[in-house]
Order: structure tokens, then sequence, then C-alpha cells
């Protein structure tokens, strides 16, 4: 069943085909990326399940045009549907983006994920709540060649989830490389809204990306890359360069994906129209929301009411990302992404009004209901579990650990259908300095060895310096210098924010993010800043097994700011 993997595994079992392919020492570098991780015997269709959709999907690579000029090589998802709606799967006509897979609450759906790539791969539905060996678990990686059939309920209300890969220390990559597509999930409540549908509703999935003279993606050399996460030069929506949304003078649904690896983004209208909110990661807020700005960290999802009525023919409008700061430490937003420096202004794209009509929809003041929970609801109201966000020397920790198979602390053991109250918060700053000070709360957490984490870990080594290049003499010491902001992902059932507070003396680099939070949704990802302590409340029902929770950041992620919950 489980085995090891090892190279020498790998050589003697992999068919020598595979090892015949010109990619042998692109796949040798990835299997050392698997070292550690057991691997599972793909599951096979089980003959009890009866799909209301069947659908193929297939990774494979391809080329495809993006610039003007040579085509890109790229890493992308096809489907082709075998039982169903017809209306299941969608290509976004001439993107390198897997096509939207629309399901409903309710259905059983049955996916044969096939993997035509050089690669080891597995597929992980962001935002879906199904059984744990249905996630897409890196233990459940399948080599070129194998298929892994994945059969689940749609649980989830409404909402827009995220297909895209999972393999051990190589998510990051395969992403970048045009893995990943949205899944919409529509239930009896939405439908009853009669919200903008069809043509008036349009995925934007933002993406940055590096290219050469050649056209071909340039991906992360340096350690500082892996580091800081990977930041490219040009914004790409739906996979195209210099994206325009041509417009009836009418109310549109956007439905809006960070896709970037480690990119975060500060969303807002160029002429100051507010940013109409009706959803977020785990579907409809109860009302909509008006905001100055939104920031959209990588795994977010934003549900957006744009209204162009009034607009007269040919006028535009720029979704920009508006500047701010605090994410990265200084150095890195200086030299992050060259024109499109991290937390600077710049255009991510245009909408144009090419029509003009009379009618329009109105926006509903009542979304849905959310059944919210209580703190005192949860399991353990005193002692949360916390999530302890360290940035160490060379490596990226959560919990005072780098990822590990089978190498659960005792507060990571959770038990199943109980609703927790979890801290996510940062525990570098070990040499005395700023960011460590995360508020005491006056509650332990649950594991004995925690109140060490909030004190000194993670920093320790000075050899850390090093990387930082010479630039010494900046920031408060080693904890506020290496100090930055992450999407926080946890698999399984979405969450809800129960509260956040600054870390001090981040107040003033705070203030160009804060309002543009929302926490009147259900989310799987939360940004949070550096010195922040986020508080949320998580239910972990119907499903025993290992649930990851890590960073979105996917450089991060795969260099080891990552770790299991075991539901038991
Ligand atoms: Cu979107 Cu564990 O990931
Ligand atoms: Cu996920
Ligand atoms: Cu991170």
């Amino acid at each position: 069943m489980s085995t090891h993997y090892s190279r020498r595994r790998f050589l003697t079992h992999s068919s020598m085909g595979l090892l015949a392919f010109a990619g042998l020492p692109r796949v040798l570098q990835a299997m050392e990326g698997m070292h550690g991780m057991p691997k599972m015997t793909p599951n096979k269709a089980s003959p009890n399940f009866k799909p209301d959709v069947e659908i193929e999907l297939f990774c494979k690579p391809n080329w495809v045009a993006i610039l003007q000029g040579k085509k890109t090589w790229v890493q992308q998802y096809s489907a082709r549907l075998l039982q169903g709606p017809k209306d299941t799967i969608t290509e976004i006509a001439g993107s390198y983006l897997g096509p939207i897979i629309r399901l409903k609450k309710g259905q059983k759906v049955r996916i044969h994920l096939h993997n035509e790539l050089i690669q080891p791969t597995v597929t992980h539905w962001h935002g879906l709540h199904v059984p744990a060996n249905m996630d897409g678990h890196p233990q459940y990686t399948i080599d070129p060649g194998q298929t892994l059939v994945y059969e689940f309920e749609v649980l989830n209300r409404a909402s827009m989830a995220i297909y895209h890969p999972h393999p051990h220390e190589m998510t990051a990559e395969q992403v970048y490389h045009g893995l990943a597509g949205t899944i919409i999930i529509n239930d009896e409540e939405e439908a009853a809204l009669e919200l903008p549908s069809g043509e008036y509703e349009i995925p934007i999935v933002i993406q940055d990306r590096r290219f050469d003279a050649d056209n071909q993606l340039v991906y992360a050399g340096h350690m500082r890359d892996r580091m800081m996460g990977f930041y490219g030069d040009r914004i790409l929506v739906n996979g195209h360069a210099d994206f325009q949304l041509e417009v009836a003078s009418r109310a549109y649904r956007l439905r809006v994906l960070n896709g970037s690896t480690a990119r975060i983004y500060k969303l807002a209208w160029d002429d100051g129209t507010p940013i109409t909110v009706i959803g977020v990661d785990g579907g409809l807020l109860e009302k909509p929301e008006v905001k100055p700005y939104v920031m959209l960290a990588p795994g977010e999802r934003l549900d957006v009411w744009a209204d162009f009525s009034g607009r007269s023919e040919g006028s535009q409008l720029v979704m920009r990302s508006a500047a701010f700061s605090g994410v990265l430490p200084k150095m890195g937003m200086m030299h992050h992404g060259g024109s499109v420096a991290v937390g600077s202004e710049y255009p991510i794209f245009t909408v144009k009004v090419t029509r003009k009509v009379s009618e329009s929809h109105s926006l509903p003041s009542q979304l849905s209901k959310i059944n919210w929970y209580k703190v005192s609801d949860t399991a353990n109201p005193n002692k949360p579990i916390p999530i302890a966000i360290s940035e160490g020397h060379m490596a990226m920790l959560l919990n005072g650990r780098p990822y590990k198979y089978d190498d659960l602390q005792d507060f990571e053991r959770i038990k199943v259908d109980t609703i927790q109250l979890m801290e996510i918060f940062h525990a570098h700053g070990g040499m005395g300095h700023g960011a460590a000070a995360t508020q005491d709360s006056g509650e332990d957490h649950q594991s004995g060895g925690m109140g060490g984490m909030r004190g000194g870990m993670g920093m320790g080594h000075k050899g850390g310096m090093g990387m930082m290049g010479g630039m010494g003499g900046m920031g408060g010491g080693m904890g506020m210098m290496m100090a930055m902001a992450h999407p926080i992902h946890l698999h399984g059932q979405s969450f809800q924010i129960v509260s956040r507070s600054v870390g001090a003396g981040t107040e003033d680099d705070y203030a160009t993010v804060s309002e543009g939070f929302i926490e009147s949704g259900l989310k799987d990802t939360v940004l949070v800043m550096p010195g922040e302590t986020v508080r949320i409340i998580k239910p972990f029902q119907d499903f025993k097994g290992l649930f990851m929770y890590h960073c979105h950041n996917l450089e991060h992620e795969d260099m080891g700011m990552m770790r299991d919950f075991s539901v038991e």
C-alpha cells in the first residue's frame, strides 16, 4: 500500500519509457522533492458510487500564445465531460488556464485525473469540503502515465473554488507553469437571487509571470525568490497579457481569483468607484459590502458586483493594484517585480463599455444567510489551536517545524465533528526585536511547548544575515527585517474570522491595507500581516484524516511552511 519514495526505488520502479524521455534530469530533481512522502496506490472508480457528473481531467504540456510572437511552453489542465449537464465544462478561449468546472451543491462527482506531465502530480480542490483521501494530499501523488480517480459529493454552498496541483515541494512550479482552474458551485439560495449570469458572469484570474526574450516562462532561480516568493513583471488576467474586458452598460458579476504564487494585490477601480463585494472564498456574504479597495492574497477569491450602467459607450475603467506597504521586508519591496513592484501602483485590467443597453439588474440587499458560530460553540474557547508563523534561516515554518509527513504535534490532532478556535500569529523575532510583540491574550495554547514559540524561535541563526546581503542597517533587527505577510490557508471547511489585532510598531503599514479586509464572509485563506494575530473559528466535520494547513505563498508552501491536521 504505502511505500516510501526514494531515488533508488524510483529508478527500479518507474517505466523505462519515462527514463528514455528527454526530461530525465528534471524528473530526478522532482523526485528529490518526494522524499519522505509515502505514496499510496492510486484510487480507482468505485462501482457503488453513482456519479451525476463524470469528468476526465488531463494535465499535460502545451504551447500557448500568451505574448506576441513565439508561443509559450506551459503545463495545462484540459477536461472532457463523460456525463452530466453540458455547462459543467467551459473552456477559457486561448488561455493556459484549465476550464471552468461548474458544479451544483448535492451533485456526486467523479473525476479521472490523468497525469500526462513528466513529473508526478496530484490535484487539490481548494475550498471544497471533501473526504481526506479525495483532497489531493501529496501522499496521493501519481506518476506520469497514471490515473487517479476522485469521487465526492458537493457539500459546499455556492462559491468559487480552485483546482490546482499539490505535489510535495513542486506545487508552486506546477501552478506557475499553468496548472490551475476554477470551480464554480451553484446552489438554490444563490439561484433565487438571479445574479448576473452567462456572459455577464466573468472569471477574473489574476496572475503574475516573468518571460524571457523567447517568450518562455522564467521561474525562481534564487534562494531569495523562494524566501520572499517569486514575483513576475507582467500581470496576466485569465492567461492574457494586457487584458481588456468589453462590457455592456449594465451589471456584471466578476468572479475574481488571485492565482499568483506570491503576489498580493490591493484591488481598486481607478476612477475612485468603490468595489462592491458580494462574496469571498466560501461564498456569498449576507449583505453586500462597499469598499474603497480590497486586498487579495494568493488563493483568495472575491465575488464582485460591477455595475457599468450609466457609463457611456466608449468609456473605460481600469482595475488597479493601489499602493500599500508592509507585506514584504523593505528590501523585498524594492527589488521585486521591476515595473510592477509589490505594493506599487499598476494596472491589472481594463474594462471598456462597448454597448449601451437599458436593462440592468439591481443589487439585492440581502444575499444569503450564514450560520455563524460563537467562541462559546468551540471545543476550546480558552485554548486556541496555535498556527505560529516563523520565517527562519533558509526555512519557512509553521508551529516551529517544516512540513514532514507523519510528524503530528498533539495540538495538530483534532477530534472529528468539533468546532475549533484557532489563533494565527507570528513567532519570529527571537533576538528580542519588534515583531515578537504579539500581545499575550492571557490564555494558553494547546501545547505546553507553545509558550516558547512566541518568545524566540526561528530567527536564531546568524547565517540568515548573509542572505540579507548587507541590509543590516535597515529596520529593527532580524525579526522585523524578515517579517512579511502570509496568506494562511486551511484545507477542509471554510472558517470565520473572529478578530484581528495589529502588530506593535506596524500600524502605519497596516493602515495602507486594513480597510481592504473582509470578515463578513466565510474564508479558507486569510492574509496575516507582519506582527498580526488573527483568530478564526473552523469546523472539522464529517471526515477524518489528514488535512493540510499552509501558507498560500506557494514558494513558502514548497519550502515547508505547511503542516497537517489529523482529524480523528
Ligand atoms: Cu490552494 Cu493546499 O492549497
Ligand atoms: Cu486548499
Ligand atoms: Cu508565507
